[in-house]
């Protein structure tokens, strides 16, 4: 029985699209080699959803994946194609794939990449999509690959900055990615020890800066610290108005992009690994229209509609931690 349903497939491409994340080329590289292992044929796809649409499809081999497990970025490549969502266009991928034979696809990226495979799938590609983003904004999966590579990369540079902060006697306001989610935010905010952290949860309030900044003079501190995901306001701004209101001097420091590149973590490695391994199986299985998350340490494979309609939990323990150790 087992063997009859994987006979079923046996060519399975895969794709990473969005925002690039550390940790993608292990994904790629769990799929390519136990895809084979399972006796299919991987093909990759380059730049995302673009190149299926474009015909940029090559078949991988073992090898095709050798030393990429530790390096950062995609081989792949990435894209974004907003119009991926007309049916013509996503339409011109399934041909692309129809032609050789293609029967199913991996795509690894964020919400909107799930919803590119959930379009493929209702079109008759099955597809599986993987989380893969430094934002942590996937509800259906605990952590997302790239998250735990991202937030060593902002606490590093926040550890960089405390330094020069307290030598100085600054307050020193830390802009971190996340796109609309505050989990880089709390994450490196209770592992740096800042003194406040501002997201898109959290709101944002002037009066709430100048209070913690005079609280921290108050405490005879040498520094403040201040997290803050991206889009909500200017930080440099900030800085002019901490100076203004607090006279404690300050500068604003945007990481931008440096937390998308790099090594990724061993986590991530291992999460890549293994969540490369089950979308796999569940293509072996027949299935399609899913994605694949962890929760608790467990691999769970969720239908792509009802992930998308999952409201993503604030980075928990957050407030708790914070409080206890203000
Ligand atoms: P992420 O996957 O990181 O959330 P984007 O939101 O940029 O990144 O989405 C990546 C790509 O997924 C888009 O460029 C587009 O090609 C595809 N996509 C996004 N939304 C849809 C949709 N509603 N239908 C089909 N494809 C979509
Ligand atoms: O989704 C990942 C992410 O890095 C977000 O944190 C950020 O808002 C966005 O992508 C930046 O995207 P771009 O590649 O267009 O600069």
């Amino acid at each position: 029985m087992e063997n009859e349903q994987k006979k079923s497939i046996h060519k399975i491409a895969v794709l990473t699209s969005g925002g690039d994340a550390p940790g993608m080329n292990a994904t790629i590289r769990s799929i390519v080699r136990s895809g084979i292992q399972n006796g299919l044929e991987v093909y990759g796809v380059e730049e995302g959803y673009l190149g299926l649409v474009e015909g940029k499809i090559f078949k991988m081999e073992r090898n095709s994946v050798t030393n990429i497990i530790n390096r950062g970025g995609t081989i792949l490549g990435s894209a974004r194609l907003p119009n991926f969502k007309e049916d013509e266009v996503a339409q011109k991928a399934v041909d692309e794939l129809k032609k050789r034979g293609i029967e199913a696809v991996i795509t690894i990226g964020g919400d909107g990449t799930y919803r590119g495979a959930l379009k493929l799938t209702g079109m008759g590609i099955n597809c599986i999509g993987l989380p893969g983003t430094i934002d942590n904004d996937i509800a259906s999966s605990e952590f997302t690959i790239g998250f735990d590579t991202a937030v060593n990369t902002a606490v590093d540079a926040i550890d960089k900055l405390r330094d020069t902060s307290n030598s100085h006697q600054r307050c020193s306001i830390v802009e971190v990615m996340g796109r609309y989610c505050g989990d880089i935010a709390y994450a490196a905010a209770v592992a740096t020890g800042a003194d406040l952290v501002i997201t898109s949860e959290t709101g944002f309030s002037l009066e709430e800066v100048i209070d913690t900044v005079k609280r921290c003079q108050n405490n005879k501190s040498r520094h403040v610290l201040i997290v803050i995901t991206e889009h909500i306001t200017d930080v440099r701004e900030l800085a002019k108005q901490i100076r203004e209101y607090t006279g404690f001097d300050s500068r604003a420091t945007i990481l931008g992009h440096i937390q998308r590149g790099g090594q990724p973590s061993p986590f991530d490695r291992v999460l890549a690994t293994r969540l490369g391994i089950a979308a796999v199986e569940e293509l072996l299985k027949g299935e399609g229209g899913k994605c694949i998350g962890i929760f608790h340490n467990q691999i769970v494979a969720t239908p792509i509609e009802e992930a998308l309609q999952m409201k993503k939990s604030v980075f928990h323990g957050y407030k708790e931690i914070t409080t206890k150790v203000s």
